[in-house]
């Protein structure tokens, strides 16, 4: 089973950028399921109707979220659905959507599991014993996690704590890419961040001036995505179809 996941899509024309080199990646590398974290697709943050369905019509199979995701009311009845956007599993119970699904594929079956973490962001249900919970209840060779969060150090403690129970952890939300991407030793393929497909030239996405003139000020400062060259950067993951285990990962960066 061959996976690819895209990190945090900021945009219209991080959308726009999906559009134009995803059916290419889908030709070259023939993967079985395609996973986007889409919770900056619209523009200023969240996730609306329109950006999910572009990014379904641009050839993503799930699309991923996180802190944002509850920000734009307009994305609720698609959670509900269930179909294809995910919100973190480990939000209250109140909030809609839910953070696990079932991809059926042609050749394959993929439980995709979406988290967030618990160091530097709002406070949530503590996403080890959630997905401790979630596992109990999945019967799937294929399990692949994302788990948005800031700290480097709670990313790689539950890609140890998931090593050898499901096929694949990556990192989403600095949207800044790691080149640590690696097997753990019990199987799970891991990486702490998959980066972004956005502006290049950028803070995370925002124009730069306006990300220093906050860093510089603390003054409120409205955030704009930048514009112009973009990347798509993410990972290529290999599973081994008798037993699920990661065989090979490789980062990709398409500008
Ligand atoms: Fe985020």
């Amino acid at each position: 089973m061959r996976a690819l996941l895209i990190g945090d899509v900021v945009g219209q024309e991080g959308c726009a950028h999906v559009r134009r080199v995803l059916p290419g990646l889908r030709k070259l590398y023939m993967p079985d399921v395609v996973i986007a974290n889409g919770e900056n697709a619209a523009e200023g943050n969240g996730l609306l109707p329109a950006s999910a369905q572009h990014l379904r019509d641009s050839g993503v199979d799930i699309i991923t979220s996180g802190n944002h995701i509850l920000r734009r009311r307009e994305i609720y009845d698609l959670l509900e659905e269930g179909d294809y956007v995910l919100r973190p599993a480990n939000l209250h119970p109140s909030a809609p959507g839910r953070g696990v699904l079932v991809y059926d594929g042609l050749r394959f079956r993929v439980a995709v599991v979406n988290l967030l973490g618990a160091a530097f962001l709002e406070p949530v249900d503590n996403p080890f014993d959630c997905v401790d919970r979630l596992l109990e209840q999945l019967d799937c060779k294929f399990i692949i996690v994302d788990f948005h969060a800031e700290a480097t150090a709670e990313k790689l403690s539950l890609g140890f704590y998931l090593d050898g129970r499901v096929s694949l952890v990556v990192g989403t939300h600095t949207h800044v890419q790691t080149a640590d991407e690696r097997i753990l030793p019990g199987g799970t393929g891991y990486i702490t961040d998959l980066g972004m497909c956005g502006c290049f030239n950028s803070v995370l996405g925002v124009r730069p001036e306006l990300a220093i003139r906050r860093m510089r000020t603390h003054l409120p400062t409205r955030f704009e995505n930048a514009s112009g060259g973009q990347c798509l950067s993410g990972l290529v993951a290999d599973f081994d179809d008798a037993t699920g285990k990661a065989v090979r990962l490789e980062r990709i960066n398409v500008f």
